[in-house]
């Protein structure tokens, strides 16, 4: 496999009891790519992302990380997770830790880090979100949008091969959306690794390389941003964006 690919994805199924929620899903992601996911609510958005870093178990089907099969039985789940950042709509973070120690206890605990070590790297982490001022503040004295940008900085800190985000502006208010997009940009534009379900468009069609449209558990249609976007072959695709474009127009009002 070239070394280029990050993660490679080949005929992945997943059945909740005998509702089958992954189809068959396979694509690939280079090095420095930045993959979008969209689809409808309920077409296997999360279930996917959850399966690529074995959070669940697919029941058919095979994952690359950096070339290593992960999905081999022998493979040590804890380490492959440690490779891949996850970043969720609802933050997670640790309630009762300082932004700071959100960002480093990972590095003390999972890397055996230094504790000094650890903070220099959270520090410098939680400047690249613009959060350096607030690093002594707990998750409750943040917005919405500071404690996603935490999120981020935890998952960056880790030095993963690839981060994943799940809708992570879904659950901001309007007006903290903005912030939490232009870091993921930042990154996209520096070449992080990274796979993003999100229905923002603008993003999409800014940093996205690629958007693969998931429907009913299946990828139906992929390709350029602009193209899926604004010319789907699909008439799933279509409805789906005509919808997304509607939602939009009415929230701008
Ligand atoms: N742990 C679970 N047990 C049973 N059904 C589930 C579970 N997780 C997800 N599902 C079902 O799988 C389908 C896909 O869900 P999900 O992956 O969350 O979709 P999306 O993220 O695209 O909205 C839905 O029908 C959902 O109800
Ligand atoms: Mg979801």
């Amino acid at each position: 496999m070239s070394s280029d690919i990050v993660l490679k994805v080949e005929d992945l199924h997943k059945s909740y009891g005998n509702i089958p929620v992954l189809k068959g899903i396979s694509f690939e992601v280079r090095r420095g790519e930045t993959k979008i996911i969209c689809g409808p609510s309920g077409s296997g958005k999360s279930t996917l992302l959850r399966c690529l870093n074995l959070i669940t178990k697919p029941d058919k089907g095979r994952i690359w990380l950096e070339g290593e099969e992960i999905t081999d039985r022998n493979v040590n789940i804890n380490k492959v997770r440690q490779r891949i950042g996850f970043v969720f709509q609802e933050f997670n973070l640790f309630n009762h830790l300082t932004a700071l120690r959100n960002v480093s206890i990972g590095l003390e605990v999972v890397k055996k880090m230094d504790k000094n070590e650890a903070r220099r790297i959270a520090l410098e982490m939680l400047r690249k979100v613009g959060l350096e001022e607030h690093a002594h503040k707990y998750p409750a004295e943040l917005s919405g949008g500071q404690k996603q940008r935490v999120a981020i900085a935890r998952a960056l800190a880790m030095n993963p091969a690839i981060i994943f985000y799940d809708e992570p502006t879904s659950a901001l208010d309007p007006q903290l959306i903005g912030e939490v997009l232009e870091v993921m940009k930042a990154l996209a534009r520096e070449k992080v690794t990274s796979i993003v379900v999100t229905h923002e468009m603008g993003f999409a069609q800014s940093v996205g390389d690629e958007i693969l449209f998931m429907y009913d558990g299946k990828i139906i249609e992929q390709g350029p941003p602009l193209q899926i976007i604004q010319n789907p072959k699909c008439e799933q695709t279509r409805r789906f964006f005509q919808r997304i474009h509607e939602l939009y127009a009415r929230e701008n009002k």
